[in-house]
């Protein structure tokens, strides 16, 4: 807590605007990503980055495993989730688009939003939409949108996909991962930097192993951390 003059998150940031003079991409007026829960530790505790696909399949594995260490180690570990739509996967830009569209239509509906996606993913691959026409697809993810922001809220929703602000936020989700570096999912960042084995789903231990001597390091072994220099 207070160890340094800004929050580690800050920094990707940072390096952000620093790329702004040499990239011609516009700043948003806020960060990227979709905060998990409260956000409440997100200054001081552990920040994970997690670009997903909500059509890809080592996404959605990836997961169950990385909500499980959120509730167990909330609130000393934050989520920060950018969706990346990988330009291989066709309905993805309309995937991320709908989690735009929820995050601004119901903000706790975002996760649950996702979880939809991961759950119905199938359904949205190359194969089974390659005879649908572009919107049947928009006019199906908006009813899957509805589920969870509330069906209410459904004609809200098709409205969604009309507004330019959602097409422009979720370019900027794209781009922004561009800038650090992302070309496939799932691409974990933990404190700004990128974990090993980019592309592929964590499992719980995996997550752990990488947690906890952070922890350690970060207040609770502070007189073990400070001996070992
Ligand atoms: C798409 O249409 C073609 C031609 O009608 C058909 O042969 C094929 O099975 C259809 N594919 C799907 C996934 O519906
Ligand atoms: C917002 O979304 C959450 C999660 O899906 C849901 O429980 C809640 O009822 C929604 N709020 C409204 C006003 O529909």
């Amino acid at each position: 807590m207070g160890r340094y003059p800004l929050p580690a998150f800050l920094l990707p940031l940072l390096l952000f605007f620093q790329g702004i003079s040499i990239a011609q991409s516009s700043i948003p007026a806020r960060y990227d990503g979709f905060p998990y829960g409260d956000n409440l530790g997100i200054a001081n505790g552990i920040i994970v980055e997690a670009f997903l696909d909500p059509l890809c399949p080592d996404s959605r594995d990836s997961w169950p495993p990385l909500k499980q260490v959120l509730l167990e180690y909330h609130p000393r570990l934050s989520l920060l989730a950018h969706p990346f739509p990988l330009p291989y996967h066709d309905n993805s830009f309309v995937a991320c688009r709908a989690l735009h569209i929820a995050n601004i239509l119901n903000v706790s509906a975002t996760y649950p939003l996702l979880e939809l996606f991961f759950k119905y993913q199938e359904k949205y691959y190359n194969g089974p939409t390659k005879n649908l026409s572009r919107e049947a697809i928009v006019d199906d993810i908006a009813r899957l949108g509805a589920e969870a922001v509330g069906n209410s809220l459904l004609p809200a929703f098709k409205d969604g996909f009309i507004n330019s602000h959602t097409d422009s936020a979720t370019r900027t989700s794209f781009k922004y991962g561009c800038t650090r570096g992302v070309f496939g999912t799932p691409f974990f960042f933990v404190n700004g930097f990128l974990l090993p084995d980019a592309g592929s789903a964590l499992d719980y231990e995996t997550w752990k192993s990488i947690i906890d001597p952070l922890l350690r390091n970060n207040g609770e072994g502070k007189d073990d951390a400070v001996s070992s220099f």
